[in-house]
């Protein structure tokens, strides 16, 4: 096994906030790199942000700051992407922004290079761009006209450009992919050969002149180098390549895999490899396309605006919880459908009842039975042999499922010991064998130990995943140091046998469904961008003396109740001041429950003429706060301090 590892992340748009559907592929990413870690390789974990481009330059301009400053806040600000991923517990080794002035270097050398060896020429670029997602298309890629990728609208563009001759590429990269497990899964080998390849590769248009946001063509001023070259580059200029900033591009590059999604596989297996062969670099030796977070059955992503924002779930069910769900619930390979039922769903299944009670009641045993400490040897049976058996040989299944980026296959081999070691409690009945100690001890003291030592493997594997989780796990079953590594992982007997336990917090509290789908649904409500209407002001003017005969008055509530047979009115009794109680009528039942607002201090205008509403008499209104809120009205009564007498004038 090679002892260096390198893996990348895509480097993501600061375009907007990241959603969960970013976090899908950083935390893949983050397993991988831990197992590997685990495993004792030397890993380089990369990830970072890609920040230039016409839909940045424009997003600035909205927001009426310098691209720099937008991408700043983005990436660096509050709950921006390095405080998401410090959430996720994601545990890069380097972060790369485009902007940073040691890649921006690299690429002018790059694309001169590219240039200098012939690959790069000047012509005239006509087609069609689509804008949100960068992307230049001939007329023949277009579906119903529209944009391939995300279905949007397409624009022509022609101007003055450099080109990249793919077209050269064509035959060895149609050779790489379908010769070679360059590409996996391996279905969209297909795709790409059949959609682009085939129908012949052109060359590629690789500089703008149109905006300037970009990295400038340092011999041609005016031209700025496609945001894909600029990107794709990152994974090598993080390293060292044509820069003095890092000094890893021996050690590390060829990287043994690139986590793309699908959408981005054409210019991870198309366009860098022509970019590197071009160069004479070695490529990649491996890019995975993985598939997309989907809600409600479409790609999740801000412009549809159906995101599910990752620190609401963090913040309630707990980070490890989430990096798990992701992991466990769907294929890394093809999409997966994700709602808050399943998260729920996976996390009581799966974390409360298989392997939260599986640690309790293992700890809890110990404790009642032995206080806290194993008495050492004990006595084997024949019934242990299955437990043991694949607790002995469950690192190497999970490895071969690791090796194939196959998360949701390693975790279910882990889960296959956690269920088959809690079917052992219930065979072995250890509350049986505790009613008669002095014949039974040596016989419970082995069941405990298998229960611990099915923990502690469990727990080591499942430590690229939930890497708190696992450590809480492991201090609480005792585990030293010298049995919570890779290799202590398939020796079963690691654990001594006089370990001393020590309980700890419920891991995985089970979720009440139904209050936490409510929680999250007015947690989402909250959060979702709101729009807030206010009636226009009145054009129409009111003389100062007419206005000053408006009389309004502190009233404090007395009594306050719904009218009968009437959905909206509430009857209020009003102390005015004047010691005659007064009753007003006002339509807001809808917002206030009666009995709330008794003993509150109001404002009520108490010189209009009386009027009557289902047979009832209103001496005045009641002053109150109007606005809607996505088209909802919502009203609130004024309140005053409750230190104002009634019958103080409001003037
Ligand atoms: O593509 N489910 O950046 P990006 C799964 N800057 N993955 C998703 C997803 C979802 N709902 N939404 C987004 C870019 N992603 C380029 C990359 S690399 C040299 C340049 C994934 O921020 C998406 O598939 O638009 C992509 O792999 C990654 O997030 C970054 O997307």
């Amino acid at each position: 096994m090679s002892n260096k590892f390198y893996i990348t992340t895509p480097i993501y748009y600061p375009s907007d906030k990241l959603h969960i559907g970013h976090a899908y592929c950083t935390v893949a990413t983050d397993a991988m790199a831990r197992y590997k870690r685990l495993q004792g390789c030397q890993v380089m974990f990369l990830t970072g942000t890609d920040e230039h481009g016409m839909k940045i330059e424009d997003k600035a301009k909205e927001a009426g700051v310098t691209p720099q400053q937008f991408v700043d806040n983005i990436v660096e600000g509050p709950r921006g992407v390095k405080d998401l991923w410090r959430l996720m517990n994601i545990s890069y080794d380097r972060f790369i922004r485009t902007t940073d002035s040691y890649h921006v270097q690299a690429i002018q050398r790059i694309f001169r290079a590219l240039h200098d060896n012939g690959d790069i020429y000047k012509g005239t670029y006509s087609g069609k761009y689509c804008k949100p997602c960068e992307s230049f298309w001939t007329e023949s890629q277009l579906v119903d006209g529209k944009c391939p990728d995300c279905g949007r609208e397409v624009a022509d563009a022609q101007e003055e450009a450099y080109f990249f001759r793919l077209s050269k590429y064509a035959d060895k990269i149609q050779d790489l992919l379908e010769n070679t497990d360059f590409l996996e899964p391996r279905s969209r080998v297909n795709e790409m050969v059949n959609n682009f390849i085939k129908p012949g590769l052109e060359d590629l248009c690789v500089s703008r002149t149109s905006f300037t946001w970009g990295i400038p063509v340092d011999f041609d001023p005016g031209h700025v180098v496609y945001v894909w070259v600029d990107a794709l580059s990152n994974y090598i200029t993080a390293l060292g390549f044509m820069n003095d900033r890092y000094d890893d591009y021996d050690k590390f590059w060829p990287a043994d895999v690139h986590f793309v999604g699908k959408e981005i596989v054409r210019f991870h297996a198309i366009i860098w490899p022509a970019m590197l062969m071009s160069l004479g670099e070695p490529l990649p030796k491996k890019v995975y396309g993985h598939g997309w977070l989907n809600f409600g059955g479409e790609k999740m992503s801000k412009s549809r605006g159906n995101v599910v924002d990752p620190y609401i779930l963090a913040e309630r069910f707990g980070v490890d919880a989430l990096r798990f769900f992701m992991l466990r619930t769907f294929p890394f390979g093809s999409d997966g459908n994700f709602s808050n039922e399943a998260l729920i769903n996976t996390i009581n299944v799966d974390l409360a009842n298989d392997l939260g009670n599986l640690l309790s009641r293992t700890v809890s045993m110990v404790e009642k039975y032995f206080g806290g400490a194993l008495p050492g040897q004990g006595r084997a049976d024949q019934a242990d042999e299955e437990l043991v058996r694949m607790g002995a040989t469950l690192r190497d299944r999970y490895e071969a499922a690791m090796e194939r980026y196959q998360f949701q296959d390693a975790l279910a081999e882990v889960f296959g010991l956690i269920g088959r070691a809690n079917k052992y409690i219930d065979e072995n009945a250890p509350w049986v064998l505790a009613k008669d100690m002095e014949a039974n001890a040596p016989r419970l003291a082995t069941v405990m130990y298998n229960l611990l030592e099915s923990l502690r493997v469990s727990a080591i594997l499942l430590s690229p995943f939930m890497p708190d989780s696992a450590g809480e796990i492991l201090r609480q079953i005792g585990a030293g140091e010298d049995c919570r590594g890779w290799d202590s992982a398939d020796q079963w007997g690691a654990l001594p046998d006089t370990v001393r336990v020590e309980r700890g917090e419920n891991l995985f509290p089970r979720v009440d469904v139904d209050k936490a789908l409510a929680e999250l649904e007015d947690l989402r409500a909250a959060a979702a961008p709101k729009e807030i209407e206010i009636e226009p002001l009145a054009e129409e003017t009111v003389d100062f003396d007419t206005f000053c005969k408006s009389d309004f008055r502190a009233v404090k509530v007395l009594e306050c109740e719904a009218v009968k047979k009437s959905d909206k009115l509430l009857r209020f009794t009003l102390d005015d001041g004047t010691g005659t109680p007064r009753q007003i009528l006002s339509g807001i039942h809808k917002w206030y429950e009666p009995e709330a607002l008794v003993g509150k201090t109001l404002v009520a205008i108490v010189n209009l003429p009386p009027r009557k509403m289902m047979g009832l008499e209103s001496q005045g209104m009641l002053i109150s706060a109007v606005h809607t809120v996505n088209g909802e009205e919502h009203l609130h009564l004024l309140m005053v301090d409750d230190a104002i007498p009634a019958g103080a004038k409001l003037c």
